[in-house]
């Protein structure tokens, strides 16, 4: 079916206590096998569009691969802007048909974040699109590689300095109602101890900050960087990761109202993986998809354990939309 838009989505997935998976795609086999992964679990999907995707391939042929794979499914997709850097490239996004947007003004002097934001919100709530923005900073691991240990391998918690300036960079639930009601945002995504890029599990999230936040906002919140939060309080054990009283895993977060969850690194890191393994195995392979089917399909595994995750399996059961195309009729492998 055509790309639909996250409002209801998401409003949906916060009335009823689950949340959406966001995953973040840079070419035509990751577009694959998010939506092939949504359509068998019958899950609504969010597939997002970073910074990075937009200069390695391009806003229009990024946006013409979304488009293309969710008209062929029967769940509802969303092609959602992943931190957006300013106005003039979310008003691009509208016009190449975008149905969710993000401005990410958190780098930015708070009001300034509420003007750009509010400016965004007004231009796309004309045309019903919803707009995310980010408030606190969500860092990335890379902000910190100086105060890292050397060799710093990810099997534990983050060093306690870094983990201190994780702690400061947290919203404000106070700052986040204002902020909220000034400019009119759709979804906030908020800094609650999570940290971009990592490449193993290991981060635990503030769920006190969490409740406070959602409770004076009243829209769905967003987790980003999520390949790094702890999924599961038995993967803490199995971690030897121990939480304290405020602390909780990303099963935690979804019981306590976040929307919509933001996957990237983990996504890649299992295309690599796949690739690699392909590569050990036909050294000679001459044949390009022989050696990224395999990456495909781990990417699809990941997806499918996260969706039953958040909650989201068996939520987009089309109500009576019909493509009249099959879930089998969507793969394309060999
Ligand atoms: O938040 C963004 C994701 O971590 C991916 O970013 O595709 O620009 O590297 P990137
Ligand atoms: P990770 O790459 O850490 O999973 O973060 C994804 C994200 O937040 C995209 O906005
Ligand atoms: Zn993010």
């Amino acid at each position: 079916m055509p790309l639909v838009s996250s409002k209801e989505i998401l409003q949906k997935a916060m009335s009823e206590g689950y949340a959406i998976g966001a995953f973040n795609a840079n070419s035509g086999e990751m577009v694959q096998a998010v939506v092939e992964t949504a359509q068998e679990e019958q899950a609504p999907v969010i597939l997002q569009i970073s910074q990075g995707a937009i200069k390695y391939a391009g806003l229009e042929f990024a946006t013409a691969m979304v488009k293309t794979v969710a008209e062929l499914a029967t769940v509802p997709v969303v092609l959602h802007l992943d931190h957006g850097t300013d106005f003039d490239q979310n008003v691009k996004c509208l016009r190449v048909g975008f149905t969710s947007l993000m401005y990410d003004g958190s780098a930015t002097p708070l009001e300034d974040n509420i003007r750009v934001t509010s400016k965004i919100t007004e231009i796309a709530h004309a045309v019903d699109i919803p707009v995310e923005s980010e408030l606190g900073k969500i860092p990335k691991i890379e902000d910190y590689q100086s105060m890292l240990p050397a060799g710093y391998d990810y099997s534990s918690k983050l060093p306690a300095d870094v983990q201190e300036n994780v702690e400061n960079l947290m919203a404000d639930p106070e700052q986040a109602e204002r902020f909220v009601e000034k400019t009119q945002c759709d979804s906030l995504a908020v800094a609650v101890g999570s940290v971009h890029g990592m490449k193993r599990a290991v981060q635990p999230l503030n769920i006190e900050r969490l409740d406070s936040i959602r409770r004076r906002c009243g829209i769905p919140m967003v987790l980003h960087g999520a390949s790094g939060v702890i999924c599961t309080r038995d993967q803490a054990e199995e971690f030897g990761i121990k939480l304290n009283a405020h602390e909780g895993t990303i099963e935690d977060a979804v019981k306590h109202g976040i929307s919509k969850i933001n996957v990237a690194t983990e996504l890649s890191m299992e295309f690599i993986r796949g690739i690699k393994n392909a590569l050990d195995e036909k050294p000679g392979e001459k044949d390009m998809r022989k050696i990224l089917l395999p990456g495909k399909q781990l990417v699809k595994e990941k997806v499918r354990y996260y969706m039953h995750l958040f909650g989201c399996v068996g939520k987009g059961a089309a109500a009576g939309v019909s493509s009249g195309i099959t879930s089998s009729e969507i793969k394309y492998h060999e």
